[in-house]
């Protein structure tokens, strides 16, 4: 983290005064200048180059992120106030696929705002219904992301599914917003995202306006071909996380109704009742 804060400070410091140093040597004709801007420079560039290994890497399964310190979100909303945002990565791949790659781009747009929370349900740091049951009790909204395989979400994602059916209705999700984001090859994620929204929303979460998405290989291939235009509109893109993440956090921001719960069967659901 230090090191993370030294580097944060150090490249805008070096990009200025190799700026600052250069303009002066130029208009001087000073070539002592001209070298120490030069350097400047290249410690910017490095800087730049190497932005990944330096920067924070996500946290692992379970645990919780601080929010990113921007002057105006914690300014204007104290930490313990901010909503508590679970991201699960429902991969096959676990930290490896694009469901993590998707969570990653959608993290650094939720941060400022909320306390997020990452579990993955797959990969060596797979984690469980049971496991996560006091981190889903804390959230306050909560964000799914999965895959498409053969036509369905994937099958950490079902057992994480069936494992909940005992919590079906409570206040783990009476009422929580959720933003769901689906990826795929070609086809079938709009299936996969409209059926797993309505899955949610009968376990009891409560869906934002426009906060699931597909993003689709085909779509950023067709993408590359007619890169603008109102067909390129429509198709879905990472840029549209921006719209997913406003929704969700002014969900997450607005007092929660009081909703109320119908009864259900939490213990005989699964037995047998086929009689003869
Ligand atoms: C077993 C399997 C089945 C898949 N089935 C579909 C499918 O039915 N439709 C599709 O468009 N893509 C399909 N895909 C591609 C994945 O949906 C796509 O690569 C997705 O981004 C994987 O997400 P993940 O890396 O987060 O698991 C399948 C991939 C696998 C491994």
């Amino acid at each position: 983290v230090i090191l993370e804060r030294l580097c944060r400070l150090l490249l805008p410091l070096s990009g200025l005064l190799a700026t600052g140093l250069g303009a002066l040597a130029f208009i001087q004709k000073d070539e002592a200048r001209f070298r120490v801007a030069f350097l400047f420079g290249l410690l910017a560039l490095a800087l730049l180059a190497t932005r990944r290994w330096w920067c924070v890497s996500p946290a692992p399964v379970g645990t919780s992120v601080p929010p990113a310190t921007t002057p105006s979100a914690s300014a204007t909303q104290p930490t313990a106030s901010r909503p508590r945002i679970l991201l699960l990565n429902a991969s096959l791949a676990g930290h490896e696929g694009n469901s993590a790659r998707l969570l990653a781009l959608l993290a650094p747009r939720l941060a400022p705002h909320a306390v997020l929370t990452h579990a993955t349900l797959a990969g060596p740091q797979a984690t469980t219904f049971a496991a996560l049951a006091p981190a889903l009790n804390a959230a306050d909204a909560y964000v799914f992301a999965t895959g498409t395989h053969w036509d369905s979400w994937s099958s950490p994602l079902q057992k994480f599914l069936e494992d909940a059916t005992p919590a079906e209705a409570t206040r783990l999700w009476l009422g929580k917003p959720v933003a769901v984001l689906v990826t795929e090859h070609s086809s079938g994620g709009k299936g996969v995202l409209s059926r797993l929204q309505g899955v949610l929303v009968t376990l009891g979460c409560t869906l934002p306006p426009l906060s699931g998405l597909v993003l689709s290989h085909a779509a950023q291939l067709a993408r590359l071909h007619a890169p603008a235009g109102p067909a390129a509109d429509d198709l879905w893109r990472p840029a549209d996380l921006d719209i997913v993440a406003h929704n969700l956090l002014a969900a997450a921001q607005s007092a929660r109704p009081t909703y109320r719960s119908w009864p259900v069967d939490r213990t005989a659901f699964a037995q047998p009742w086929l009689s003869p």
